[in-house]
């Protein structure tokens, strides 16, 4: 299942290269908005991390029609913790993008960016106590609660600013198997669980309290989703336990806020499906909802993963027993191993041949990153290769190990920026 999905992603990026977009193939080179790879790496050195700002734009404008399209109001928050690189972040603040947060140290950076407190949602399964309360002060639009011991804080908060707080609720539905996300399995720690009573039960303290408003209900149950039934499902319960709350305790809730978990958009667009198509089945359990709604969604990865590359050198071949490796100058420093990353491969060179390498880091760890992949011609040390759907997940889980965590640019109209500058070992530990 797993090597299919990333042997559909390798012919899907092959096809995305030889179209005319931000990342494509001329003269037998990848290029990245009018600058070829190997132009690139010639100053900057590898590993590199380049994004794309058309794609990124291409990326928001696709949200954003989705949103308009759609019947319902729906304001869409970046997930921060997709990308924490300011130049990047910056194209979503100023295209009138949202933000959503999960620590106060996105908040600040949130900030910093431009984001208004009343553009922001706080999230997260266990908040500390002077960030909620930052939050409140400042006014943020929707902080969504996940335990007890949150609404019990902010009951306390509310009575001592003697204000009431608008909250929302993260509910964990439960699913059937085949649709359940990884967020949400039985037990899961995140949000309130509906069959045990327990988010029905949050419902109530929250409805009864004196400082405390239910504005929202939350449900982020998956990651990289590219076909919209699971996400339809997820609907279909919360609506389920809207309508059941709301009549049993004579209140509305005005939000429906349903996460992320949307895939990255070329993969997505491969599957045959577009953003606003996703939109339009995942809220179609919604018809029939007395009075106004409003929807947020929380996109990541689908916003910023299909708009950076990793460019990387080859910096050893060898073979092995069963096979040929391919070793490669960028790892976990960079492209943190994840189960739902997306990384596929692709020599920056096109040459003919077609031989098979596992493409391994330099670590000295028995994982690997980037998985199995198919890359053609003879490898030798010094090629350059090109890490794609590097955008997502990998700057902000990216780790000082072995190496620093590398640079990264901005690539705009033939032009490129800094996004990040590696440190050296006086930087980051002689300081
Ligand atoms: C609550 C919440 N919202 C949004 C996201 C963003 O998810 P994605 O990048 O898959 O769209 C996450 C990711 O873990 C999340 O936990």
């Amino acid at each position: 299942m797993i090597r299919n999905q990333r042997l559909f992603a390798s012919s899907a990026t092959r096809r995305l290269l030889t179209q005319d977009g931000p990342f494509h193939v001329e003269g037998g080179e990848v290029w990245i908005e009018g600058l070829s790879c190997r132009e690139i790496v010639k100053p900057l050195g590898t590993p590199l991390l380049v994004y794309s700002a058309a794609r990124v734009r291409d990326n928001i404008a696709e949200v954003t029609a989705a949103a308009d399209a759609s019947a319902w109001p729906i304001r869409i928050h970046f997930a921060l913790k997709a990308c924490y690189l300011v130049g990047v972040v910056s194209l979503l603040q100023q295209a009138g993008l949202n933000v959503e947060v999960i620590s106060e140290y996105e908040y600040l950076l949130a900030r910093r960016v431009g984001f208004s407190p009343a553009q922001v949602v706080v999230n997260g399964p266990a908040k500390r106590p002077e960030f909620l309360e930052r939050a409140v002060i400042d006014g943020v639009s929707l902080i969504n609660v996940e335990s007890l011991s949150e609404i019990d804080f902010l009951e306390s908060l509310g009575r001592r600013l003697g204000r009431t707080i608008e909250v929302g609720i993260r509910i964990n539905p439960i699913l059937s198997r085949r649709l359940r996300g990884p967020f949400a399995p039985p037990g899961s720690k995140f949000g309130f669980d509906v069959p045990s009573g327990e988010a029905a039960t949050a419902v109530k303290r929250i409805a009864r309290s004196g400082f405390l408003s239910l504005l929202a209900v939350h449900c982020h149950s998956y990651t990289r989703q590219y076909r919209p039934d699971a996400h339809r499902a997820c609907a279909v319960a919360v609506v389920k336990f809207l309508r059941r709350v709301e009549a049993d305790l004579g209140i509305r809730i005005p939000v429906l806020d349903f996460g992320g978990g949307f895939g990255a958009r070329y993969l997505m667009e491969a599957h045959g499906q577009t953003f606003r198509q996703f939109m339009r089945e995942t809220l179609d359990p919604l018809v029939g909802l007395a009075g106004d709604r409003q929807v947020i969604v929380e996109p990541g990865r689908y916003l910023v993963n299909d708009a950076a590359a990793c460019l990387t050198s080859v910096l050893a071949c060898k073979r092995t027993a069963h096979r040929r490796w391919a070793l490669v100058d960028a790892g976990r420093n960079i492209l943190p191993p994840r189960e739902n990353a997306e990384y596929v491969v692709m020599p920056c060179q096109v040459s003919p041949g077609r031989t098979q390498y596992h493409v391994g880091d330099f670590l000295c760890m028995p994982s690997e990153p980037v998985p199995l992949s198919l890359v053609s011609g003879p490898m030798g040390p010094g090629d350059l290769l090109a890490v794609f759907n590097a955008g997502a997940y990998t700057f902000s889980m990216a780790q000082d190990f072995g190496e620093p965590i590398p640079n990264a640019i901005l690539v705009d109209k033939g032009e490129w920026t800094w996004l990040f500058k590696k440190r050296s070992v006086e930087e980051r530990f002689m300081r």
